[in-house]
């Protein structure tokens, strides 16, 4: 998963690729690298940031087209020799996606004669690029050669190539991984999300599945692998423009679930839900599982994208699937929708980025509107999905009967009461530090919770994995004595969500059977509960709040423990080794 970008206009090629590339970082980091025509093609790339890449890159150039990648590694290491553009004599490609038959067709080119540089899948895509148009019989121009290579792979692409012989022209494909393009005044931008050229356009037109084209300096044409020119539409971005979009709801979330396209009538009728997602977003999800359950009465399942894709869903098209993605451009997530939509079932996208691909690929969208975030690690993120799929749930509950208007008005409240507590908790982080420090040595950690403080674990977990790089396992409490308790030992912290409801006595007991094996125990505990330290080590406090909302204050608390266990332990908390935020191959 990577990010791709592209240039062809009257402005200086370099400045935008790189501008363009630091907005796409997100998407990867490990290595980057551009292509400029400058009388002939000439490549930079590095391994490191874009930050590293500028420093290579000479101080003035002329070029009015370019290509840029930023990578983040699946075929072969973050070395230069594997960072994009790769390069076919005459021809430089850089691609976001993965090859599946690479290694057929890297096989049948070493044959030919053509020798390898990179281990990775994209250099075959170059070669054979290179091959196709040294056709004999009638040499292809780029467009061609690019739509007769492109049969030939077998996976996911999103393409930009360059060829000397045809110096203005940069010509692009796309199947299953992100690829837009800015119409601006002064030139044509290519990019795997509009952000990388808002600054400079938001004119912006949608590549989809199975399209090719070409952008020179005076216009862009799309085609259908046919050959077809399709008429594209121009989608303007109008981010800023909030107050007119509101269409007279208070807020943007009342307005959104409004625009659910599911008629009270089919409300009611909704026997089953499927919640899908990855990371993050999986574990919000299964918090919105148990909220559709109790506020709602549907039966709600929660998939991992990346097995529901492969597996056999026994969907009948009467379901409600409910995507949960950050990006909005996951694969595997976007893979899992598409799947379940063709048995039917109608999908509501609950994401942060406007205009991402699933948004385009949904029936309905609700926005997290949590702003961007750029920390690999959700944060803020996340606690708006959970935040969000409270609402859904008031709102389908309310829809159903489920719950009375008293019950949605006394959880709107909480809900409300949420930014003022977290406040109150970034007040103390002080005590969270302190806590952090103490265990950061430690090589192993477990988080657990009952109910809804299990999916809460699974995030404090996957954050604290994330950025501290120490082994974390999230369980549910009940099933520590099924198997995880052979591993306790003086050596493993075990952080216990016991906030007040209805499970409180249940983690006590939890908390027992730890203690009884001299595991340390950091426990998550209301401010107003004075039982608590009789059995714990240490108690990480959230203000007194209900047994509903309360997870989000609990997950705030282990974001910033992971937070700063990192940075005790210096290690790189924005950019984490080997991840990326947006895994837009699978
Ligand atoms: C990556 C990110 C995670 C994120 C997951 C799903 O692994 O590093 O933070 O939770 O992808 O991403 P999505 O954009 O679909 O929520």
């Amino acid at each position: 998963m990577c990010g791709i970008v592209g240039y062809v206009g009257k402005e200086s090629a370099t400045p935008i690729l790189v501008e363009s590339l630091k907005r796409l970082e997100y998407r990867g980091y490990d290595s980057a690298g551009i292509t400029v025509f400058n009388g002939s093609l000439e490549t930079f790339k590095t391994v490191g940031k874009i930050a590293d890449l500028e420093d290579i890159l000479p101080e003035e150039t002329i070029a009015n087209v370019g290509i840029g990648h930023t990578r983040w590694a699946t075929h072969g290491k973050p070395e230069t020799r594997n960072a994009h553009p790769h390069m076919s004599s005459c021809i430089s490609v850089v691609h976001n996606g993965i090859i599946e038959n690479y290694l057929q067709i890297k096989e049948m080119l070493i044959g030919l004669g053509y020798i390898f540089e990179s281990d990775t899948d994209t250099e075959v895509i170059a070669h054979l690029l290179n091959y196709k148009m040294q056709s004999e019989t009638k040499r292809p121009d780029l467009l061609t050669a690019v739509r007769e290579t492109i049969r030939e792979l077998e996976g996911s692409y999103a393409i930009a190539a360059l060829c000397s012989d045809e110096p203005e022209c940069l010509v692009f494909a796309r199947k299953d991984s992100p690829l837009v393009l800015g119409i601006g005044e002064d030139g044509y931008y290519a990019a795997s999300d509009v952000t990388a050229f808002l600054k400079y356009t938001k004119d912006v037109v949608y590549i989809d599945d199975n399209e090719i084209g070409s952008i020179r300096p005076d216009c862009i044409e799309v085609f259908d692998l046919k050959g077809n020119l399709l008429t594209k539409e121009t989608h303007t971005i109008e981010w800023d423009l909030e107050a007119a979009e509101k269409a007279g709801y208070e807020h943007f979330m009342l307005k959104e679930i409004h625009e659910l396209y599911l008629t009270p009538e089919q409300i009611k009728h909704l026997r089953r839900a499927t919640i899908i997602a990855c990371g993050t977003s999986w574990n919000a999800g299964i918090l919105g599982k148990y909220l559709f359950e109790k506020l709602t009465g549907i039966h709600t399942d929660i998939e991992t994208a990346s097995e529901f894709r492969y597996g056999n869903p026994v969907l009948c098209g009467e379901e409600l699937t409910i995507a949960i993605t950050q990006s909005g451009e996951t694969a595997d997530t976007l893979a899992a929708v598409r799947s379940s939509k063709s048995y039917g079932c109608r999908n509501i996208a609950i994401t942060n980025v406007v205009g991402s691909t699933i948004t385009r690929e949904s029936d309905s969208v609700v926005y997290t509107r949590a702003g961007p975030e750029i920390g690999v690690a959700a944060t803020k993120t996340f606690t708006a999905q959970l935040i969000t799929l409270y609402m859904l749930a008031i709102h389908l509950g309310r829809a159903r009967g489920v719950i009375s208007a008293e019950e949605a008005k006394n959880l709107i409240v909480n809900i409300k009461r949420l930014p003022g507590q977290i406040q109150k908790i970034l007040n103390r982080k002080e005590e969270i530090r302190e806590c952090a420090e103490q265990f950061a040595d430690m090589k192993d950690y477990f988080f657990i919770g009952r109910y809804l403080n299990f999916p809460i674990a699974l995030e404090g977990a996957l954050k604290l994995k994330e950025i501290s790089y120490i082994h974390a396992e999230g369980y549910a409490a009940g099933e520590l004595k099924h198997g995880p308790l052979a591993l306790l030992t003086e050596e493993t912290p075990v952080v216990a969500i016991a906030t007040m409801g209805h499970t409180y006595d249940k983690i006590l007991s939890n908390i027992k059977e730890v203690k009884a094996r001299n595991s340390t125990v950091i426990a998550v505990a209301n401010e107003d509960d004075t039982e608590i330290e009789k059995y714990v080590d240490v108690v990480l406090r959230i203000p007194p709040s209900h047994e509903m909302t309360s997870p989000v204050l609990s997950s705030v608390v282990l974001q910033l423990l992971a937070y700063y266990t990192a940075l005790a332990k210096d290690c790189s908390i924005d950019k984490p080794r080997n991840l990326a935020k947006s895994v837009t191959v699978e």
